[in-house]
């Protein structure tokens, strides 16, 4: 069965609002492949009953002429009914969805792994982009691709950040100023304790709880902040294969982050 582009199709599955984070890995699919494609879809699947699904910004105007300026070919953007006509039958992946985001957002990868699993066979990419910024979403994804047999390349990308460190995301803008000249804080936090995991790990808990109880004193609410293992996201004493992670609530808006170490493409 075709799907939207032929052969050689590079696809960029989004919500929309786009920022410069999507831009680059729209800049990335335009690059390598004939036909270029951004789905824009706010999956309501992927959303808890108290999540911000009804105020999840959206400007499919503005969308459309920045994904027109990086060169997209196809900018896919259906509506709820198309996608979910019933009840879905869904996708989940086991293990990498236990912890972390999928603790807290029970159901949430669930709903991720549904809607990239139904976009993959509509709109059939050689290739499809993704942002390291959700860390757990990229393992999740390259698992039920390879659980599923599903024949499409993947190709994760570094995280776009602000010139003061904050990692791009369609969700800062809910932050208000003053939250917005802390919200940094949280990857400074990152990088200072992948720099003191340079130098020995063996005090790192300490390092941990340190850094949770500064953030927390400038206002962080801080959900998890650990050092995993690449493999399945569970605690590691060593940093190999691992990486920081890390998420927190700062007033109504929920941040978050992530440092490799050692990292692979
Ligand atoms: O990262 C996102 O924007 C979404 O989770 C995705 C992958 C487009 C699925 O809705």
């Amino acid at each position: 069965m075709a799907g939207l582009g032929g052969d050689d199709l590079g696809f960029v599955p989004t919500m929309g609002a786009f920022h410069a984070g999507h831009i680059a890995l729209m800049e990335e699919a335009r690059k390598h492949h004939q036909i270029a494609c951004v789905s824009l879809f706010v999956n309501p699947l992927q959303f808890g009953p108290t999540e911000d699904l009804a105020k999840y910004p959206r400007d499919e105007t503005r969308d459309f002429a920045l994904a027109d300026r990086a060169g997209m070919d196809i900018m896919f953007c259906p509506t709820t009914d198309e996608v979910y006509p019933r009840e879905s039958t869904t996708v989940h992946v086991p293990v990498l969805t236990d912890r972390l985001e999928g603790k807290t957002r029970p159901g949430h990868f669930d709903g991720v792994a549904t809607i990239v699993a139904k976009l993959f066979n509509i709109v059939r990419p050689k290739t499809a982009y993704f942002g390291w910024k959700d860390l757990q979403q990229c393992l999740v994804i390259r698992r039920m691709v390879a659980d599923l047999n599903m024949n499409v390349e993947l190709s994760f990308h570094e995280t776009v950040r602000e010139p003061d460190g904050l990692a791009m995301s369609s969700r800062n803008v809910y932050l208000s100023p003053e939250e917005r000249s802390l919200a940094p804080l949280l990857y400074k936090a990152l990088t200072d304790l992948a720099e003191q995991l340079r130098k020995s790990s063996e005090t790192f808990n300490g390092m941990i709880e340190q850094a949770t109880r500064e953030l927390t004193k400038v206002g962080f609410e801080i959900d998890y902040l650990e050092l995993v293992s690449m493999r399945d996201l569970h605690p590691t004493p060593t940093t190999e294969d691992a990486a920081i992670v890390v998420a927190a609530k700062l007033g109504k808006t929920r941040l978050i982050d992530n440092f490799r170490l050692n990292s692979k493409p």
